[in-house]
């Protein structure tokens, strides 16, 4: 498992905290921010950003990721997820996560910045189905 400091992982939450003030939840009212971190050291923000067809709607996760991938960034080492509760990722950024690798680390927090869990993609979703399954 990658190692995260202490600092790290504050300094992700308090951008995820921040990304959340930007969420676009008036359905819902339940926003989310995330806080996706390179290897390469940079950082990515996502809120989630509903929209008046349900479905449409994509989480604060899977912008963090899009964003970054659209940027070049495929190599991650930590998300910062925070909500109202200390939510947890849905299934589908689980299998966005799972994409680009299953030892980032996962941080769950509250919109306080109290940690709910510290762990892995593989923790939070194991037995993926990864590209490793379509390489012939
Ligand atoms: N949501 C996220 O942004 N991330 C998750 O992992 C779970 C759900 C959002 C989607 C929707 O805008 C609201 O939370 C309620 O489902």
């Amino acid at each position: 498992m990658n190692t995260i400091t202490r600092e790290d992982a504050k300094l992700l939450i308090n951008l995820a905290i921040e990304a959340r003030r930007r969420a676009y939840a008036p359905y819902s009212k339940y926003q989310v921010g995330a806080a996706l971190r390179t290897k390469s050291g940079r950082i990515f923000t996502g809120a989630n950003v509903e929209n008046a067809a349900y479905p449409t709607t994509m989480c604060a996760e899977r912008v963090a990721i899009f964003s970054a991938v659209s940027q070049g960034e495929r190599d991650f080492d930590v998300i910062a997820v925070v909500t109202a509760n200390g939510g947890s990722p849905c299934g589908s950024c689980r299998q966005v996560m799972a994409e680009f690798g299953l030892d980032t680390v996962v941080l769950i927090a509250d919109e306080t910045g109290k940690v709910f869990d510290e762990t892995t993609v593989n923790g939070l979703l194991p037995g993926a189905f990864t590209p490793a399954y379509l390489k012939r």
